[in-house]
């Protein structure tokens, strides 16, 4: 088990291979082939320490949290709220009060679109977006586009490298743009965007910032003070957490000023029949009975993660997805997406003649999970001029040796389909 290694990621050199031991599900075969679990951009695998925080929860503390004043309740809501303490410094917020607990990145999405945009964003006013943003991180500013007749502008991405084309920011990022919201990291491309400098840009005229990192959160060491963004949104099932558990930090003078998102128990102060009076931010936005084993397996994700370091993480998976990348490029009959250099842990591939989802289905039969399919970034792929892709996405648990194995696949499935 992880906690009883002692990593210490500056001094000495990491033992990937030895970290697969903490997953069980990665020990298994798939179609008669050892699985290579290539689809972490979906969702990660949890480790042994996530799972067993779970069962320790729910075997001892499971109760409600907040409102009990018996043992178990106590415990629940003190492991409820160490989670959002521990949160707030695995992104360097100022206070655990400036996390809000969610389902996860569309839903902290969901809730600044409706809790924020219908106070401050009127007809007219601009919403900046990126081309290579995730369906969670637009279809939300269009529903509040049409709500307040709001205008949508897109920064574009540059063709198959995936770049942003920030020689078009000056005339996109004007003082009538009230957000910008960006991805850290695209699911799609394996571009790594410069948040900090696009927020700096945007705080100079005013306009709040809201950074997608769904894909970064669990990749990178994230400071949202560094990166000095407004709001920033993930999920805790791609960053080796449970499903259902997500993240909203929000700056605190903005989740203050802001109206509440659902109505319900949990949130309020007072009830009367006809005025109701809220609790202060974060609580205000979480009504209802929340997800309380989420954060505490959330939290031992965190935990995990910062023992191997994130920054040795995110070596790791560029050292992979380069790898592949360049083994790639070598081959006939093979369009690739994304940056030729400093790309994330993503590869996006299509093959000449051969449906993404072909590959995909083919690749299963060799014990190898990719994705296949427009990755919810539709209009992306329509800029690219595609339908889909096929998508190899890593993180530290996989290997070179598994990255090798794929690209023998890949031409495996080019002989397969006689191209
Ligand atoms: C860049 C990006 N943003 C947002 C999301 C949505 O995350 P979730 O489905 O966990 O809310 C994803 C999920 O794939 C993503 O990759």
């Amino acid at each position: 088990m992880i906690a009883e290694r002692t990593i210490s990621p500056v001094q000495q050199a990491i033992d990937w291979e030895s970290l697969r031991e903490d997953f069980p599900i990665l020990h298994q075969k798939v179609h008669g082939h050892p699985l290579i679990y290539f689809d972490n951009a979906a969702t990660s695998q949890k480790p042994r320490a996530v799972l067993d925080a779970l069962g320790r929860y729910y075997e001892r503390d499971n109760a409600n949290v907040h409102r009990g004043i018996h043992e178990l309740s106590n415990r629940a809501t003190a492991a409820f709220e160490a989670a959002r303490a521990r949160t707030a410094k695995f992104i360097n917020a100022r206070s655990g009060d400036e996390i809000v607990f969610t389902r996860g990145t569309t839903e902290s999405i969901n809730l600044v679109a409706q809790a924020w945009g219908a106070k401050n964003v009127k007809p007219g006013d601009k919403i900046l977006l990126t081309e290579m943003e995730h369906h969670s991180n637009l279809v939300p500013w269009q529903l509040l586009a049409e709500r307040t007749r709001a205008k949508l502008v897109y920064l574009p991405v540059t063709g198959d490298e995936g770049l942003l084309d920030l020689r078009q920011l000056d005339q996109l990022l004007t003082r009538d743009v009230k957000l910008f919201a960006m991805v850290h990291i695209s699911n799609s491309l394996g571009t790594v965007n410069p948040v900090a400098e696009l927020c700096e840009r945007a705080r100079r005229l005013g306009v709040v910032t809201l950074i997608d990192a769904a894909q970064s959160a669990g990749h990178l060491a994230l400071d949202v003070q560094e990166i000095n963004c407004d709001f920033l949104a993930f999920s805790g099932h791609k960053i080796c957490g449970p499903t259902g558990i997500g993240v909203l930090y929000g700056r605190q003078e903005l989740l203050d000023a802001m109206p509440p998102y659902q109505g319900g128990g949990e949130m309020i102060l007072t009830v009367d029949f006809h005025k109701t009076t809220f609790k202060k931010a974060p609580h205000k936005f979480e009504a209802g009975t929340p997800d309380i084993s989420g954060p505490i397996g959330l939290h031992a994700a965190m935990d995990y993660l910062d023992v191997i370091g994130r920054e040795n993480i995110f070596r790791h998976d560029q050292e992979l997805a380069q790898h592949a990348f360049e083994e790639l490029s070598r081959l006939k009959g093979i369009r690739l997406f994304g940056p030729r250099t400093g790309r994330a842990g993503v590869v996006s591939l299509l093959l000449k003649d051969i449906h993404a989802h072909d590959v995909v289905t083919v690749a299963d039969q060799w014990g190898v999970a990719l994705r296949g399919g427009h990755h919810c970034t539709q209009p992306l792929m329509r800029k690219l001029g595609v339908e889909s892709t096929a998508r190899a996405s890593f993180y530290f648990y996989n290997t070179r040796e598994e990255v090798d194995r794929f690209v023998e696949v890949v031409q495996e499935i080019q002989k397969f389909f006689g191209t």
